[in-house]
């Protein structure tokens, strides 16, 4: 029983609106400088040292695991890998189980799972900080790593205009949990001007839509016009239509976002200081053209490299760093 805890508080990272701007600001500013270090070429720094992490996945990844793999081991730690067919959580044990036994190995927990119930469950039984790799709720630390680039590319981002494809719906859902909470963070740390474009019957949730006004983001902007979202945009961000565990809707989805793909016409509309933002993996010729990704205006990279970065300093945050 001593294993219990309640309710999963702020020793966690499984969504951004959990937390306040001041912390949201506080880790983004961390990142900056855990980067600058990465980059300098220090490798004596190792405050994770003697510390452990397993990474579960339930569903495959590149980005999540590589950079948090490699983001713990260049701070000291060690990660361990925990594949589909290794700890099969909820299957072969139950999470309350694998949370409770996990607690008593290492110092960190990362996850990424289907139902986002499951992180709640898996938080609410550990004993030590367990961080979102995606649900199918949200992405916080893609939110997080974005968040780094749009300040580094765009330096003043106050009154800075977002443009994105609210491409993939229902997973709408998967989209709006992503960038509502982006909205939130961006819009009131940053006044951050949000415009979401999707086809008729994909826009996201009304209810969430006043959440985010109440929670102060009055710049926020629905439409099913890719043209007018993209006019004066900073940023025109992609994702692809149909996500993991919607493949069986990927042509339905595919016929529902004509006239959405982001080629060379939105980006000119969007103005020649127009960056192009998607978190990959991208399906060229269908969200986005091979043009686009590869052009000079493109930031896909360094947004995947800044993964990284924003993981390293969301590790600090939870360990006391
Ligand atoms: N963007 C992202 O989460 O990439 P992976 O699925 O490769 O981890």
């Amino acid at each position: 029983a001593s294993d219990l805890k309640g309710k999963s508080g702020l020793k966690d990272f499984l969504a951004i609106d959990d937390f306040d701007t001041e912390t949201i600001k506080k880790i983004l500013d961390k990142a900056s400088e855990v980067k600058a270090l990465l980059k300098s070429g220090e490798r004596d720094y190792l405050p994770f040292k003697g510390k452990s992490m397993s990474m579960i996945f339930a569903k495959p990844s590149m980005r999540t695991r590589v950079s948090f793999e490699t983001g713990f081991f260049l701070f000291g730690g060690h990660a361990l890998y925990l594949g589909p067919n290794d700890i099969q959580m909820g299957k072969r044990e139950e999470t309350q189980y694998v949370a409770r036994v996990l607690s008593r190995y290492n110092d960190i927990i990362m996850a990424r799972v289907f139902a986002h119930q499951d992180i709640l469950q898996l938080a609410n039984y550990s004993s030590v900080p367990v961080v979102n790799g995606l649900t199918d709720q949200n992405h916080p630390c893609q939110i997080m790593a974005d968040a780094l680039t749009m300040i580094e590319h765009i330096g003043q981002v106050e009154g800075t205009k977002l443009h994105t494809d609210q491409q993939t719906s229902g997973c709408l859902c998967w989209r709006w949990e992503q960038y509502g909470p982006l909205m939130v963070i961006i819009g009131i740390c940053y006044s951050f001007h949000f415009v979401c474009a999707c086809p008729k019957g994909f826009e996201p949730d009304k209810e969430r839509v006043l959440k985010a006004h109440q929670a102060g983001l009055s710049k926020i902007e629905i439409t099913n016009d890719p043209k007018e979202a993209v006019i004066g945009a900073d940023v025109v961000y992609s994702d692809v239509w149909a996500t993991m565990g919607q493949k069986d809707e990927a042509e339905y989805r595919r016929k529902a976002f004509q006239g959405f793909q982001v080629d060379e016409a939105p980006m000119k509309l969007a103005g020649p200081k127009a960056y192009f933002m998607h978190c990959l993996p991208a399906e060229r010729g269908v969200e986005v053209t091979n043009g686009v990704v590869e052009a000079p205006y493109s930031i896909v990279f360094p947004q995947a490299e800044n993964r990284m970065h924003a993981q390293n300093a969301i590790m600090f945050h939870l360990l006391g760093f």
